[in-house]
This record gives structure tokens, C-alpha cells and sequence, in this order.
């Protein structure tokens, strides 16, 4: 089993669009695939159509409840998240072992997936900590605009410290870019990128692409909103390359 995390600090990059269509690709090519919504915002939660959620990812993190698992599809489950989730980040902090538990609850589903793909809070709180030492490896997710780029160090620093004291095996999956367009300032923004982490960013870069935005919106994966569109395409060919890297 692989747990990937997928972060960045900074709102609205794509980790959650991210999430729920690499998760469908990997589940396409057969394998076992578990997301976790582990942000209070529930966005994972809501775009992949679930409407009323009874057990979330709070019961676990606050009353050590199992993990509540959702069925969306062949091959693909969702423990889902709601806006109470907001309050657990002051509990855990007051907890010994606050920064464990997602790891510890994610243990028992060892032998039931291939992958467990985490989505995190735009933030790099005690949730995103959760997720980072939970995670073999993580996927920092890019948009090639200024700002992106320029927190990106941030992040990289905070791996590096959580590598270094609290899980040594986390490697870095990749970087990948998002909103992808014509214009020239967001292509020197991804060549930028690509000068400086060479080697860890993917070939496969995600194109600006309206349908992906309006199957969020339509609680659906892009496979089943519109398979031909870019966004379905490059995911699949990000899909192909995490494949390649196991
Ligand atoms: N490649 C893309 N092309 C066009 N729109 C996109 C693309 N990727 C994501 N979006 C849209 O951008 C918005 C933000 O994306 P998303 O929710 O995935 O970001 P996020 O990083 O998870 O945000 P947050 O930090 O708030 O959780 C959404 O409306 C989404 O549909
Ligand atoms: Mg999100």
C-alpha cells in the first residue's frame, strides 16, 4: 500500500480537483483506491456527490472512532469530511499524540487498497502534520502563478523538518503543474519551476480545463463527465507516471 499526500498551503492549486481524478484514473487501472477528505472544507467530500454525511473523518481524529468508509465507485472508497471537522484542530493539539492519529487509523486498512490518497486544508496546521506523517510520499500540487511558486519553498522546508524527526521514509512522489495556459507569464512560471526541481516535477502537466471545474461542480469525476476533455487526459497520464514510479 502507497499513502500519498497531497499538499500545498496555498488555496484553490487543485488538490482536491487532484485528488478525486487521479484517485478515479488509479481506480480505472484497476487498483484498490482509498481518498481521504481530510479538510473541514469537505470539497472532496461534496464533488464527489455526497450530500449527507452521518460519521466523518472528525469521529476518528476527535472520539477514536474506526474510519468511516464510503463506496463512490469500482475500486474507489471516500472517508468523508464535514464543517465540524473545523473545530479538531484545537483538540488534537491538546493531545499527545495529536500529530499520530490519522497514521494510526490508516494502519488498519494496510491490506485493503493500493493506494490511500490524502487531500489536505490549504494550510500546513495539525491536519496537513496528520497527513505528512501519515504519508509515504507526498505530491505538492503547483499552479503556475507567481505566488504559487514562490511558497513553494515553505513546504519543501516543512517536509524536510517532518522527515527529518518524525517520519523518515516520506519522499517526494513529485511536483506537479496546474492551470496550465497560454500565457507567457504562467509558462516562465513552470519552466521556473522545472529549472529548479528538475527531477521531481512530472512531465504531465495539467492543463487549464473548464470541464474539470464544472464536474466538481456536478458531483462527478472528469471520466464520467466528459472522458475526451483535456482534464481527463492529462490525469490519466499522471496516472500513468505514478504507475511508473511504484
Ligand atoms: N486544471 C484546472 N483547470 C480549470 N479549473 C481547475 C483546474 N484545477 C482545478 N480547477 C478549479 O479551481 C478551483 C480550485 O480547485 P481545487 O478545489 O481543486 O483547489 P484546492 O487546492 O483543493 O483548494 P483548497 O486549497 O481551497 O482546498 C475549483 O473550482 C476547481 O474546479
Ligand atoms: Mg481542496
Amino acid at each position: 500500500m502507497r499513502v500519498i499526500t497531497i499538499v500545498n498551503h496555498k488555496g484553490g492549486v487543485g488538490k482536491t480537483t487532484t485528488v478525486q481524478n487521479l484517485s478515479k484514473a488509479l481506480a480505472i487501472n484497476g487498483k484498490k483506491v482509498l481518498m481521504v477528505d481530510n479538510d473541514p472544507q469537505a470539497n472532496l467530500t461534496v464533488s464527489t456527490g455526497i450530500k449527507n454525511v452521518e460519521t466523518s473523518i472528525y469521529d476518528t481524529m476527535c472520539e477514536n472512532k474506526d474510519l468511516p468508509v464510503i463506496k463512490i465507485s469500482e475500486n474507489l472508497d471516500l472517508v468523508p469530511s464535514e464543517l465540524s471537522y473545523m473545530n479538531a484542530e484545537q483538540k488534537l493539539q491538546s493531545e499527545i499524540n495529536g500529530y499520530f492519529k490519522l497514521k494510526k487509523a490508516l494502519n488498519k486498512f494496510a491490506k485493503s487498497y493500493d493506494y490511500i490518497l490524502i487531500d489536505c486544508p490549504p494550510s500546513l496546521g495539525i491536519l496537513t502534520l496528520n497527513a505528512l506523517i501519515a504519508a509515504n510520499s507526498i505530491l505538492v500540487v503547483v499552479e503556475s502563478a507567481y505566488l504559487s511558486v514562490k511558497g513553494l519553498q515553505t513546504i519543501i522546508d516543512v517536509v524536510d523538518d517532518v522527515r527529518e524527526e518524525l517520519n523518515p521514509e516520506l519522499r517526494t512522489e513529485g511536483l506537479l503543474l496546474t492551470k496550465l495556459n497560454r500565457t507567457v507569464l504562467r509558462r516562465e512560471m513552470a519552466d521556473t519551476v522545472r529549472d529548479v526541481y528538475s527531477d521531481k516535477v512530472f512531465n504531465t502537466c495539467i492543463r487549464q480545463n473548464v470541464a474539470l471545474e464544472e464536474a466538481s461542480a456536478a458531483g462527478a469525476d472528469i471520466f464520467d463527465y466528459d472522458a475526451n476533455s483535456h482534464g481527463a487526459e492529462d490525469y490519466l497520464n499522471l496516472c500513468k507516471e505514478i504507475l511508473a514510479n511504484a
